[in-house]
């Protein structure tokens, strides 16, 4: 597809460690369109928030990124840091778990507005800056008398709704939010989710969001794409995942979650493996219950077995 906002093709990402390389991702391929919001789930340590900074450029230093990530058709791999602050902000946009590690205690909101406008806007006059914070706050419900507080002085939800606000100030075509309700509750969780999609809508703006909740992905997301130790291993629309999974990983997954509304994701029984020496083959396999003698010897190639629905599973057809 030519349209993509983003388009990752055999994406790699191996971390630097003394005692050799972590395979965080693994040959992941996927399209994301303009206007469209897309969950990424798995458990912990498969990789997924290594994918959220790799599209950022967020990495350490020493990480080998390898294959294609392009970003309105402009390669992200091995793009200067200096292109990538501009993009940061401007084009690209992120949201974390916890804001309190992104905001200056020391700051008031003003301020952190005012730094974030002027840095991609020098010309930008303070005044008019506070008045750009003023409204996209107004936006989420925070009256602008708020600007003059610090940090410390809000809740939780209000500070995650500020650092949204933060983040989507300049107008980014993309947001990456990497759980960005983890920490809160569930009314809470469910408000700022409303927000997230309202932004989408009136900004046109593409969503990844990373989280281990599959109920949150099923409120938000027009699609899901399923990672296991490194690999993205199924993706589609979300009512066609959810329903009719292929990949036995997405099986477990989606009987392990008790209530979708609100439960995390239980684990299916064993850990994913460490990404220093990843199983060969299919690296489900020795957590697969399907598991066969071809499922070690092979890697399952990515065969789309619904329209728009992929899956890689040397037994994918049993499943349909
Ligand atoms: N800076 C780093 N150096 C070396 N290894 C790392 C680094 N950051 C992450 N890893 C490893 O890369 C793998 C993927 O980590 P990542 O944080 O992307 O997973 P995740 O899916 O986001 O997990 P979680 O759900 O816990 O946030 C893990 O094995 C992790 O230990
Ligand atoms: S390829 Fe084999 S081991 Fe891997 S998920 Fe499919 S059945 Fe299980
Ligand atoms: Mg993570």
């Amino acid at each position: 597809m030519t349209d993509a906002l983003l388009s990752a093709k055999g994406l790699r990402v191996h971390y630097h460690t003394r005692r050799g390389p972590v395979r965080a991702v693994d040959a992941v391929s996927f399209d994301l369109l303009p206007g469209e919001s897309l969950g990424i789930v798995g458990e912990t340590g498969c990789g997924k928030s290594t994918l959220g900074k790799a599209i950022l450029g967020l990495l350490p230093p020493r990480t080998k990124v390898e294959g294609s990530l392009r970003f309105r058709g402009q390669e992200l791999v091995r793009l200067a840091p200096a292109a990538f602050r501009r993009l940061r902000g401007e084009e690209l946009a992120l949201i974390f778990q916890d804001p309190m590690t992104r905001l200056d205690p020391l700051m008031t909101i003003r301020e952190h507005f005012v730094e974030t406008l002027r840095a991609h806007d020098r010309k930008l006059s303070e005044d008019a800056a506070a008045d750009r914070a003023a409204k996209v706050l107004r936006s989420m419900g925070i009256p602008e008398t708020r600007l003059e507080h610090y940090p410390h002085e809000f809740s939780g939800g209000m500070r995650q709704r500020i650092m949204i606000a933060m983040a989507v100030v300049l107008r980014p075509k993309l947001l990456v939010a990497d759980e960005p309700t983890t920490s809160l509750d569930v009314i809470v969780e469910a408000q700022i989710l409303e927000i997230l999609e309202a932004l989408r809508r009136s900004y046109g703006m593409s969503l990844l969001l990373i989280t281990h909740n599959l109920g949150v992905v099923a409120e938000v997301c027009d699609r899901v794409g399923v990672m296991y130790a490194g690999k993205l291993v199924e993706i589609g629309p979300i009512a066609d995942v959810f329903r009719r999974p292929i990949h036995p990983y997405t099986q477990g997954l989606l009987a392990s979650t008790i209530h979708m509304g609100t439960t995390e994701l239980r684990s299916i029984d064993g850990m994913p493996p460490s990404l220093l020496a990843p199983p060969p083959a299919c690296r489900f396999h020795p957590r697969c219950t399907f598991a066969r003698d071809v499922c070690r010897a092979e890697e399952p190639e990515k065969v789309e077995f619904r329209p728009g629905h992929v899956a890689a599973c040397h037994f994918g057809r049993d499943f349909l």
